[in-house]
């Protein structure tokens, strides 16, 4: 049981999926009393909700939240950066759970991701550790994919080529891509109504309208429907976006394998779909096994996993975004070894960037120390 939880950031994309799955699984029934924080609405009522207070309490006011056991944040990385040292400063002793990437790295932070790394959770807990972070999704989303390879220590290295959706971005940027689409299709229209128009004016007028700024991009910066934009987050100047970095440093602190690492090299790119991020992974094994056992052992790591038989019909139907939207399955599918080099294999997967790559770790987390407190 927990006696006090406060919650900041519940309203936007990442928050509200947490509140809806915990709402769904039972979880608030472990808490004494819920304060739903807001940055603009302190005083307001909130939600109907159990268990929570009814009117919205001030996510700035340090003294407020200080009451806290639990503090939930989904407010993204400024809040983060603005309220967690002052709070701690203050000699505040609860525990912090946190979607944004702020404190992840933090030699006092846990990587949360229980399925893969339950036993570091465990001794972060034992050691006082009061700081559990979610992943980044494309980390957690690989990392659920390939539990069993990981669990078996059959990686030398991996690389993976990522297709993330919109949703990573947030959600001003989900509605512009929709904008985009919208304002191509408009464009295009007069020309698409002439059946003996040809395909290439169409496409070429497209192209002139995506090539003159004239598509909405304030937002995502640059056109993204019909387009696809190969780099995301913050450009490290070495060749290598932050998003990339984040493969290789969060996995191996989420596996505790920092001082003997897995190489991981990404290139990441965001692709036109809403809320699924899928990844094509090339793993280097450590030992020469067959398809199908390494199948099995993808298969049969966790609950979440849905191994999808590698021929044209089955992926087409169920390893894709559309498929796996708003679902907790973890789709996994083209496994197969290859040609090149019987140690070298090659598998797709597609994972809902807002579920497994972002509030179900969290969720998780916090059932967790409802057992522990
Ligand atoms: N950085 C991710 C993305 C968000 O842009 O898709 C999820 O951590």
């Amino acid at each position: 049981m927990i006696r006090r939880v406060g919650f900041v950031g519940w309203r936007g994309m990442v928050g509200s999926v947490l509140l809806d799955r915990m709402q769904k699984e039972g979880d608030l029934n472990y808490v004494e009393k819920l304060v739903l924080y807001s940055t603009s609405q302190a005083g307001l009522r909130g939600p109907k909700i159990a268990n929570a207070q009814p009117h919205l309490a001030d996510a700035m006011d340090l003294e407020c939240l200080s009451t806290q056991d639990v503090i939930i944040s989904c407010q993204g990385g400024d809040y983060t950066q603005k309220i967690h040292t002052p709070l701690r400063d203050m000699g505040w002793q609860g525990y912090w759970l946190d979607a944004a990437s702020t404190l992840r790295m933090n030699e006092n932070s846990t990587i949360v991701l229980d399925p893969l790394n339950r036993s570091i959770i465990e001794q972060s807990l034992h050691d006082g550790k009061l700081d559990f972070i979610g992943g980044n999704c494309t980390v957690s989303l690989m990392l659920m994919a390939l539990h069993g390879l990981f669990e078996e220590n059959l990686v030398d290295w991996i690389t993976a080529m990522t297709y993330q959706a919109i949703s990573g971005g947030g959600a001003q940027q989900m509605r512009e891509l929709l904008v985009q689409m919208g304002e191509i299709h408009q464009h295009a229209s007069p020309l698409l109504r002439l059946q003996d128009s040809s395909i290439l004016d169409i496409e070429n007028r497209i192209n002139q309208q995506l090539n003159t700024n004239s598509l909405t991009i304030s937002t995502i910066g640059y056109p993204l429907a019909n387009n696809l934009l190969p780099w995301i987050d913050i450009d490290l100047e070495n060749g290598t976006g932050r998003e990339e970095w984040k493969g290789h440093a969060e996995t191996n602190k989420i596996l505790g394998k920092q001082s003997n690492p897995i190489p991981v090299e990404s290139t990441c790119v965001r692709v036109g779909t809403l809320r699924c991020h899928s990844q094509a992974f090339t793993i280097a094994l450590s030992k020469d096994i067959g398809s199908d056992e390494l199948t099995e052992i993808i298969g049969q790591a966790n609950q979440w996993v849905k191994v999808i038989p590698n021929n044209k019909q089955n992926t087409l139907q169920s390893l894709t975004p559309v498929a796996v939207s708003g679902s907790l399955e973890i789709a996994v599918g083209r496994i197969r070894k290859t040609s090149f080099n019987s140690k070298l294999m090659t598998v797709f997967t597609v994972g809902d960037q807002l579920l497994w790559g972002a509030a179900e770790p969290i969720r998780r987390m916090f059932g967790i120390l409802s057992e522990h407190l």
